[in-house]
């Protein structure tokens, strides 16, 4: 693969051709990744005991003792805020004989609460915030055997970027800020940290966690999944290997940079009604990616210009009212380059798992993992963000919400439909394996190829 893109880029240098994207051939993955279980069990040691993978959120944690635990295979730690700047990550399992500190209760998102002490319900073994065993019945029965050392809890390394916590539980990985680049540093005028959530779900799907993460990390599937949207405007868009991440943008309309963002103008004759039309069907129907102040703003167009304004005006016009309402209600949105709202795009891939929806004053997220080692299921999530004026965040909890369930609304079941459709089809003696549009779809191509660095195997292939 990486001898292919360099064969590319001396080609261009020698015909003065500027040099390809990487990735941008057109090239097919193997089904290997989603379907075996070889491989999913596989990616227990070489993937998931290898990247940075984002926990929950800072708020989560706001108190001394607050905990909330994470599950990625047979690994669940304990996430623990241990001093009012201090965040810590332990094994959530006894250092005894193996029990786990904290149960999980059946079909619950996480367990958490707030605790001085982490108390062992087989024997009664205590550890601390800093993860000491302070406490064992009978210690005697020891003599000079039971040491700090083969005691305490097991640390995992932990750090914090955009707001969330993120883990690894590999001991000799490299710095969370640098696993992110180039994201963190085009995503920080963003200042996501401010961010809070406004409603978070989760669920089950019957397919692979790449299937679920892979229908939201593209525009290609608009017309053909949300074709009511194609009504309002062009949804369509590029997608650009960023490294291990990839981010995905809108196509600029010719003259319209400033439109590539996630807050965007509706087509047509009249981009006053179409923006209102826009706004209120994708508050509605998606519940995400708007504001209730920028539908509001979005309503006053037609009354506040008149018939006639240039797009770019009425862009304007309505991103600077809805800033201004929203700052006198003490809701302040970052000020960002258009450069870089243009270059951020829409979406940004972290590998492997998570995803992040930006835009100045809202972003919707998604993750998915394994559940178990079957390559036939996952867990997903989807959380939407919001800025809201200081204590007036909602409080929400992470609600387990079937893919049937009318708190999804109308657009996100319309991904959710094709995702065990296509665990499914891929499966089928007739499919000769994924083809993503080298365009709108690399940022696939590129999980793959950095999965395949991970695993040793399932590198993209030439496609011709
Ligand atoms: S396993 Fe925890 S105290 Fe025995
Ligand atoms: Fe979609």
């Amino acid at each position: 693969m990486s001898e292919t893109v360099d064969n590319i880029q001396e080609t261009d240098s020698a015909t003065m051709e500027p040099p390809a994207e990487p990735l941008s051939q057109p090239l097919t993955i193997g089904v290997e990744a989603y379907l075996s279980e070889e491989y999913a069990r596989a990616e227990r040691d070489k993937l998931w005991a290898k990247v940075w993978q984002q926990v929950g959120r800072v708020e989560e944690l706001a108190k001394t003792g607050d905990f909330l635990t994470y599950e990625i295979l047979d690994d669940s730690l304990i996430v623990v805020r241990t001093a009012p700047d201090t965040v810590r990550a332990y094994y959530n399992v006894c250092s005894h004989r193996g029990r786990p500190l904290v149960d999980v209760p059946p079909g619950a998102h996480d367990a958490r609460g707030r605790r001085r002490l982490f108390v062992c319900g087989f024997h009664g073994w205590r550890y601390n915030l800093e993860g000491k065993c302070a406490h064992v019945a009978e210690r005697e029965d020891w003599p000079c055997g039971l040491t700090e050392e083969n005691t305490s809890l097991t640390e995992v390394k932990v750090d914090t970027w955009g707001g969330w916590i993120w883990i690894n539980l590999d001991p000799e990985c490299r710095p969370l800020r640098e696993y992110l680049e180039p994201a963190a540093t085009l995503l920080d005028p963003f200042e996501l940290e401010n961010m809070r959530f406004r409603w978070r779900c989760w669920l089950v799907f019957d397919c692979n966690w790449k299937v679920a993460l892979e229908a939201f990390m593209e525009t290609y599937h608009v017309p053909g999944t949300h074709p009511e949207f194609m009504s309002f405007g062009s949804f369509l868009g590029w997608a650009k290997a960023q490294g291990r991440h990839s981010n995905i943008g809108y196509d600029a309309p010719k003259g319209l940079d400033e439109n590539q963002a996630k807050l965007r103008l509706g087509s047509g004759d009249d981009p006053r009604v179409s923006t209102a039309e826009l706004q209120n069907f994708t508050w509605e129907h998606a519940n995400t990616n708007t504001t209730r102040t920028l539908v509001d703003a979005a309503q006053r167009l037609v009354d506040e210009l008149p018939e006639g304004t240039p797009a770019d005006q009425v862009l304007k016009h309505w991103l600077d009212s809805a800033r201004r309402d929203d700052a006198a209600r003490g809701v302040n949105w970052p000020t960002v380059d258009p450069v870089d709202i243009g270059r951020s795009g829409t979406a940004w891939q972290i590998f492997p798992n998570f995803q992040i929806g930006h835009a100045l004053n809202n972003m919707l997220c998604y993750s998915a993992r394994p559940y178990g080692y079957d390559p036939d299921k996952c867990v997903f999530e989807a959380a939407v963000y919001e800025l809201y004026p200081p204590g007036e965040e909602p409080r929400t909890t992470w609600e387990y919400t079937p893919a049937d369930d009318p708190a999804w609304r109308t657009v996100l079941p319309q991904d959710f439909s094709n995702m065990a459709a296509v665990q499914k089809g891929m499966k089928a003696r007739g499919f000769s394996g994924p083809k993503p549009n080298p365009y709108r779809e690399r940022s696939i191509v590129n999980l793959h190829h950095n999965l395949a660095t991970y695993m040793g195997t399932g590198e993209p292939r030439d496609l011709t």
